[in-house]
């Protein structure tokens, strides 16, 4: 028998606190002017002092699990959350939601790839799926990158926002029209000091010099990241659709990873996909990082933008430097 993996629902979450460029204005030396037409942001939510990744992952299933005809939460056969802001730097974040969904004995775990963590979850979950070991994954993107900020840098301060995307990943039969057609992840490591957490790791563990240097905040050359970004998430688009035979016309929607606006309007430029079939939420959220994805996904599901078997492209860059798209028939 051959499996094939379908998206079953989508749901997300964002902490209720918005913060808008206005804001920023009163605690870095930036403007709402600078930010518009650098990145095309205006809001992002940060999350309050007594929330952490684990709760907006649970509220983002809790979403997921309502928007479901079908899946209870004790179907699910095993948790891969997309992070790189959890909890703790062990265990992983995923271990924590298993907990607060009360789930037993499945496995549970995180990926680290940036801002591609959710596009690596799901097409783990996909072999998962299509091997037969299992019929139900939870798929999650998860970041709240307003802890990892550097106040004292405004070249990176204004980008981030915090948010949870949650996906329910299902076996169905090869034959069925929804589903995941085709996925690539890939990476690209020569220049992974482009984009880093510097500190909190073994390379440096936490000192009050780590800490006074703020070296565990983001560090990231922008400008070089914009050009790889742009490059990556056309090459690989175009790989997926290529394996797949299918061509860029019959695509109903690009859900990119939501960075910068002019990045965005570049990869849709070069694979010539008009903006109106490209999904963006980047003035509202700014970049989620992990869970941008997932977040623009489940808002467009909401929106009734993407409707069931609407061909839809998802792709997505971060620290790695990391790279991915997954092509599917919603
Ligand atoms: N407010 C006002 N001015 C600013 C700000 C700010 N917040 N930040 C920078 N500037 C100034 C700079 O000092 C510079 O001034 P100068 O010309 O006098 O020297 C000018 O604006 C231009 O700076 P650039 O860095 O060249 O601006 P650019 O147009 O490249 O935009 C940005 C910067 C938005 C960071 C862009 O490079 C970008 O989006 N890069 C990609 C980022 C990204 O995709 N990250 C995703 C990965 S994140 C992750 O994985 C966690």
């Amino acid at each position: 028998m051959r499996y094939s993996a379908m998206i079953d629902s989508v749901g997300h979450y964002l902490p209720k606190k918005i913060v808008n460029n206005f804001d920023l204005e009163k605690r870095t030396d930036t403007t709402d002017e600078w930010i518009k037409t650098r990145t095309g942001m205006f809001e992002r939510h940060f999350v309050d002092d007594s929330e952490a990744a684990s709760d907006l992952a649970f509220k983002a299933t809790e979403n997921a699990i309502y928007n479901s005809n079908t899946t209870k939460k004790q179907d699910i056969d095993m948790i891969i959350v997309g992070t790189v802001s959890g909890d703790h730097p062990f265990p992983s974040t995923a271990c924590i939601l298993q907990k607060k969904l009360g789930l037993k004995d499945i496995p549970a775990f995180d990926v680290s790839a940036g801002c591609a963590g959710f596009i690596y979850a799901l097409d783990i979950a996909k072999q998962y799926i299509e091997s037969g070991i299992y019929e139900t994954i939870l798929v999650l993107g998860v970041e709240i990158l307003s802890r990892l900020i550097n106040w004292e840098d405004r070249s990176t301060n204004v980008l981030f926002g915090d948010g949870a995307g949650a996906v329910i990943i299902k076996r169905t039969q090869s034959h069925s029209i929804s589903k995941i057609l085709e996925s690539k992840i890939t990476s690209d490591a020569s220049e992974w000091e482009l984009l880093v957490q510097k500190g909190g790791g073994s390379r440096i563990p936490a000192t009050q010099e780590s800490i006074r240097q703020n070296l565990h905040t983001i560090y990231m050359e922008g400008n070089k990241i914009y050009k790889y970004a742009v490059k990556s998430m056309t090459s690989v688009t175009q790989e997926v659709l290529k394996k797949s035979n299918f061509s860029v016309k019959e695509v109903d929607w690009v859900i990119p990873h939501q960075a910068n606006l002019r990045i965005i309007e570049s990869v849709a430029d070069k694979l010539n996909v008009p903006m109106d079939k490209v999904i963006v939420t980047i003035e509202r959220f700014a970049n989620t990082s992990s869970s941008s994805v997932p977040i623009a996904m489940s808002v467009a599901i909401k929106q009734n933008q993407v409707r069931r078997g609407d061909v839809v492209v998802l792709t997505a860059f971060g620290a790695g430097l990391t790279f991915g798209a997954i092509l599917l028939r919603y």
